[in-house]
Parts: C-alpha cells; structure tokens; sequence
C-alpha cells in the first residue's frame, strides 16, 4: 500500500523535528498532533507539514485525528514521571493501547512504534525502560493482524537541539571547577537524529519491515566520561571530569531527582546500569551509513558552530524585516 498521509503524535519534540523535516522533504503529508501547537509553529513552514491541537488521550479525539491517514508514528516518550497524567504507564503503555485501538476501529493499517535500545517488559533495568518494552510488545501483538507494525530501538540520539550533549554544555558552562559525572563508564553509541528520521522513512517505504524491532545505534561506542569531555573539548573548555562511584553516583541521583526540572533522577540512574549498545545495528539492515558525532556536534556546539548560527539568525531577521518593509512601502501598495 502506497503511504501519502502520515500522523505523527508526539512529533512536536526533538525527534518529531528531524522526523518532519525529513518526510516533508520526501513529498509526504505529515499532521502532527500536539498538546501544545502554539509552542511549535515553526513545525508549520515545512511544506506538507499540518499541526493539530488533540489530547491523544481521549479516543474520540485520537481517531478523528488519524482515520483519514494511511500510518501513525507514535514518538510520545517522556524520561521523567511528573504526577499521575505523566506517568510511565500511562505514556508508554496506555496510549500505544489507545493508539492500536483507534487505528483498529478505523483501519489505518501501519504503525512505526519509537522505542529504546534495552527496553524490555521484564529484563529492563529501569521502570522507563519496562514501561518503553511493555508499550513496545502492546505495539506489535495488540492489533492482531490489523495494524503492521515497526518499532525503532535507539540509544542515545544527538543533533541540534537534543538534550545529551546541549544538557551537557549547559551543565559545563555553569559548573565551576571539576565536573562530577554519574555512571561515568556506561556505554552509548550515540546516533545522529537525520539517521533515525531515515530510518522511520525506510519503514514507510519497505514493507519488508513490517514487524521487524530495530535497535538503532551510531558508528561508535563511547564511555559517558569520553562524550562528556568531548562535549568540553568542542566548547573549548579544560575541565576536569571526575567520574563519580556507583555509591556516589547513586547518591547524586537521589539529591537531583528532588531538584526543579529533576536532571537525574534515581529511575535514570537505574537506566544507566546497562549499556545503550546494540547488538545487531538495524541502521546496517536498512542501509543507513550512520553518522559520526564529529561531523555534527560541532556545528551546534563550538564557539564557530553557535557564530554561524547567530550569523544565520541575523541574516534570515534582516531579510524578514526587508520583505515586511518592502510589503509595506508605498511602491507596494
Ligand atoms: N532523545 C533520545 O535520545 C531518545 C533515545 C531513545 C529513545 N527515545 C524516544 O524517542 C521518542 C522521542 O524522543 P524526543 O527526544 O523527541 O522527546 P521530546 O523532545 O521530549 O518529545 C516528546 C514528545 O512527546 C509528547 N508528549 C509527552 N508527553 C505527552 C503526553 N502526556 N501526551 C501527549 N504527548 C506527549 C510531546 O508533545 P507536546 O508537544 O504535546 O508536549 C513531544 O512531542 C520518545 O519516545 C523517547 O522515549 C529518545
């Protein structure tokens, strides 16, 4: 079956930006449903791209918005609990449910399922990973033989605006002297966003994907303390990284997951006791060569990256305020 429309739910965060620049390129028509639209109208200037306003969570709502699309992606994933409606169940396990349903009652017949490298209904490590397993599991046997489904694995995932290396270059900045960093030797294969943004258009475009789980990682496997003074190296800071005991580390847990925002919580910590590698790397399967981080973290993070990046925020000002300038002068009217 040819896929024209697509619905994208949880498309308005880091993930749904490089997903929808990537599909809007390839000629598909995307609508994004979000909490939020308001907050993500850039989201609007992709061409294709459509951006609805639906609580995902009402099933009424959930099928008006994708019975007239041919696939759903479901990117809904939150890393922290915060109270009953952000709950790990709820987001990871009862909306896949509710997802399923709909596109059962309403005969969308495709499903590309985000998951985690490590997500596992009983082996994960932390409840984030149980619950991303559990929802996983849900995505691929709930529908019956109704809804076809793909679920992508990815450890970690870098490129403009992510929050592994920006969460880490803030953090830098604002912690004078040494850096005490948790679980400084847990493991990650760091893969750049433009590659699973691929990866799901692969899995629109080959049916032979369908029911496939694929684990997606990037070229090479780095300690945290080797990508954290990496992230220092690019911001041209000396910093010493001191990497903290698990006693420690487990300690630092329990005082930041109580912190405004939670920068690291226990279950996260608990997430870090497994290595976000991948056994087999489906990016080899799909034909994806994966990208390095040094061909991409710099142009976001280096004192020349973050230049450029005002330089071309300045011009794009100055040739919006010449157009509002043109559109308003006498020789216009
Ligand atoms: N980033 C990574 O390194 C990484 C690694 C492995 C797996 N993943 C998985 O990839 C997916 C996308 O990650 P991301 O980094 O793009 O996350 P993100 O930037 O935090 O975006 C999360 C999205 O989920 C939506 N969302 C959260 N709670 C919701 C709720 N209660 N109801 C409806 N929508 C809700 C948000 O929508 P609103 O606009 O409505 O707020 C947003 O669009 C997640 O499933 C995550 O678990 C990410």
């Amino acid at each position: 079956m040819k896929i024209n429309r697509v619905c994208m739910i949880g498309g308005t965060g880091f993930v749904g930006h490089a997903l929808a620049r990537q599909l809007s390129g390839a000629g598909y028509a995307c609508r994004i449903v979000s909490r939020h639209p308001h907050r993500h109208r850039d989201l609007k200037l992709l061409p294709g791209v459509e951006l609805t306003e639906a609580d995902v969570f009402n099933p009424q709502a959930l099928r008006r918005q994708i019975e007239d699309c041919d696939a759903v992606v479901n990117l809904v994933g939150i890393l922290n609990e915060a109270g009953e409606t952000q709950s790990f169940r709820r987001v990871h396990v009862a909306l896949v449910d509710s997802i399923v349903d709909a596109m059962r009652d309403t005969g969308v017949p495709r499903l590309l399922h985000m998951s985690a490298v490590n997500a596992h209904a009983d082996k994960g490590s932390s409840e984030y990973l149980r619950t991303k397993g559990e929802g996983e599991d849900h995505a691929h046997h709930r529908g019956g033989g109704a809804v076809q489904t793909t679920s992508f694995r990815p450890s970690v995932i870098f490129g403009p605006g992510d929050s592994f290396f920006n969460r880490f270059a803030t953090l830098l900045r604002s912690l004078p002297g040494p850096f005490p960093l948790a679980c400084p030797e847990t493991r990650f294969a760091p893969i750049y966003a433009g590659d699973v943004a691929l990866a799901f258009q692969k899995g629109l475009e080959d049916p032979t994907t369908i029911g496939q789980r694929y684990d997606l990682c990037g070229p090479e496997a780095y300690t945290l303390r080797e990508l954290v003074v990496y992230t220092a190296r690019t911001l041209g800071m000396d910093k010493t990284v001191i990497g903290l005991s698990d006693r420690s580390s487990r300690l630092q847990a329990r005082i930041l997951g109580h912190l405004p925002g939670r920068p690291f919580t226990y279950d996260n910590y608990l997430s870090m006791q497994t290595d976000s590698l991948c056994r087999t790397n489906g990016l080899q399967a799909l034909g994806i060569t994966p990208t390095p981080i040094e061909s991409i973290v710099p142009l976001y993070l280096s004192p020349e990256g973050d230049q450029r990046r005002r330089y071309r925020r300045l011009r794009s000002l100055a040739a919006r305020a010449d157009a509002g300038s043109a559109a308003s002068s006498p020789a216009r009217r």
